[in-house]
């Protein structure tokens, strides 16, 4: 299906392959640095070098010589640009756009995205914003592209870390605290073990009691605690889930594999990897680049984080025979994902590059209300409910009368935060500044919420059913080609996004598009000139555009109220 621009884009590559004698598929074409050189750009560097013959010269003899329907050639130095007639444009755009599949794929490979996974018993911070975020972001385009996608949270459920947990609980847990607030009282726990084990001896001792008790698999009291510390946990994160409209197909902590954690170390024994290290087992992978040897056994016996992911890798595969199985997980944990994929490799596995780590850079807060300071964990709930609040105001200053407002608040409290979270590149850290975050102007999820509330209220207004491409001369819509232009962009954003993992681009391009659509009916008049056929164009104009933002929107998670 070719949506938008593609078609002129095949069309245009097409014809380069022809002139210059190449396959189709090598043509690359590129987006022209300058909106008024028009559409796409063939850049003729590379092959002018080729061929010994110069650039430029190259780039005018094409510009001559090509015919494609509906497309102008010109050359600008070593450029060949294109730009699409406007006739065309106007027609392509507006039927696509109109359409319900608009930018969707029927691409069918099956793509795992892991996210999120939080640990148990802790609450979720701020990072845990970035891999949800971008997680379900991602896992939303493939499936719009069309992709067969399972989306997994790898909850942090099982460790040594939990024995400690145990051994406090014995000590100082109190029930009644665990149910008015479970995290806050099992954060307290642990942070007390902490404080008290270089004391007292024996509380390590019990710790590790306990976690052999877990581990043993027998059911025991230890068992039955831990499996209640879990629900309680889950029903925390579910909350905020719910808030950020995130969902998971499987929802598997790493305790779920415990019963493949012997046979994987058989496994790796007999692919001839494992080796013995001061009484540990590992994994030697310098002849892979990487130092560090990948540790899968302890002198004690017991499994490790590597472990648990090698066996759920594994299991993953067996089970879905991915085509891509991504982690969204900070960039702290690269080497950790580095090491396991060797691992893989080492195995001889043939799909362990089929396994990839999607990093992300720290959110840091600018100063005032709710920055982090020393020593106090800002939890994501926290954040979230500052961002509705504040939205609240503005609610409350912009419109008064609005008959919803605290559903609203919280779709543009929401909304301003997830969008922020997407609009950079993920690698790079993120300052968070509340002003920013939330202003109703510049590249913003409210303004963005704020535009598509506007085509709404225009289309509600015009008091009839929005028209469609058959019952409007898109010609008429040709002077609005920078609209049209970004209304278009809008299908290659999407393959690009998912290509490269990047939900900025999506994010990016509705950027643009909201900023055309704003110029679109500040300078010209929708409703009530006098001429029908003018305004049905322009209430069709606008239709696509709402279509558009709440598509895009939707897929990174920001929802679109009709009306704020
Ligand atoms: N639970 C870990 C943490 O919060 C993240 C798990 C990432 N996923 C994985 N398969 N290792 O740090």
């Amino acid at each position: 299906m070719l949506h938008g621009l593609d078609a002129f884009a095949e069309r245009i590559a097409a014809a380069l392959a022809a002139a210059l004698d190449l396959p189709a598929d090598v043509v690359r074409l590129e987006r022209p640095r300058h909106d008024e050189h028009g559409e796409f750009a063939y850049p003729c560097f590379r092959i002018a070098k080729e061929r010994g013959v110069n650039p430029a010269q190259m780039a005018q003899d094409l510009a001559a010589g090509l015919d494609i329907d509906g497309v102008g050639a010109a050359a600008v130095g070593p450029f060949l640009n294109f730009t699409i007639a406007g006739t065309d444009l106007a027609a392509a755009v507006l039927a696509a756009s109109l359409s319900d599949s608009f930018g969707r794929g029927s691409d069918g490979r099956t793509t795992l995205v892991e996210y999120s996974s939080p640990n148990i018993a802790k609450p979720m911070h701020i990072g845990h914003l970035r891999t949800t975020v971008i997680g379900a972001a991602l896992a939303r385009m493939y499936d719009f592209l069309g992709h067969r996608v399972v989306r997994i949270n790898h909850i942090g459920d099982w460790g040594s870390q939990f024995g400690k947990l145990l051994a406090a609980w014995a000590r100082w847990g109190d029930d009644d605290a665990l149910k008015a607030d479970p995290i806050g009282h099992l954060l307290k726990l642990y942070v007390q073990f902490h404080a008290e084990e270089e004391q007292d001896t024996g509380l390590k001792d019990e710790a590790k009691a306990a976690f052999r008790a877990l581990e043993s698999g027998q059911e025991c009291p230890e068992r039955a605690l831990w499996r209640r510390f879990t629900e309680l946990s889950l029903g925390d994160f579910e909350t905020i889930y719910q808030r950020l409209g995130a969902h998971f197909d499987l929802v598997r902590g790493e305790s779920w594999y415990e019963d493949q954690l012997e046979g994987l170390v058989q496994w790796l024994d007999e692919c001839g990897v494992l080796e013995e290290s001061d009484g540990a087992q590992v994994v030697d992978l310098s002849s892979e680049g990487i130092k560090t040897p990948c540790l899968v056994r302890t002198g004690h016996g017991t499994t490790l984080y590597a472990t648990r992911d090698l066996a759920a890798a594994r299991s993953r595969w067996q089970e879905f025979a991915f085509d891509h199985c991504l982690y969204v997980v900070g960039a702290e944990q690269t080497l950790h994902f580095q090491q396991f994929r060797m691992v893989l490799k080492r195995c001889g596995s043939d799909w362990w590059d089929r396994i990839e780590h999607i990093p992300f850079g720290l959110v840091r807060f600018a100063e005032g209300k709710l920055s982090t300071r020393a020593g106090r964990v800002l939890r994501l709930q926290e954040v979230l409910d500052r961002a509705v609040e504040l939205a609240r105001e503005i609610v409350e200053e912009k419109n008064p009368e609005h008959a919803d407002k605290q559903r609203v608040a919280e779709q543009v409290g929401i909304g301003a935060v997830v969008f922020h979270d997407l609009k950079h590149q993920r690698q790079k850290d993120v300052l968070f500044d509340w002003k920013e975050v939330l202003s109703f102007e510049g590249d913003t999820g409210p303004y963005l919420q704020y535009t598509h509330a506007r085509c709404c209220s225009i289309l509600r207004k015009s008091g009839r059913p929005a028209p469609s491409f058959d019952e409007v001369d898109s010609a008429l819509l040709q002077d609005s080609r920078e609209l049209l232009v970004a209304l278009g962009r809008f299908p290659a954003a999407v393959r690009e996004a998912g290509d490269k993992r990047e939900p900025m681009l999506v994010a990016q391009a509705l950027l643009r598009l909201g900023a055309s659509a704003n110029a679109f009916y500040r300078e010209r008049r929708v409703l009530g000139g006098d001429d029908p056929a003018l305004e049905n164009a322009r209430l069709a104009a606008i239709d696509a555009v709402r279509r558009t933002l709440a598509s895009g929107l939707g897929l990174l998670g920001v929802p679109t109220p009709e009306e704020m």
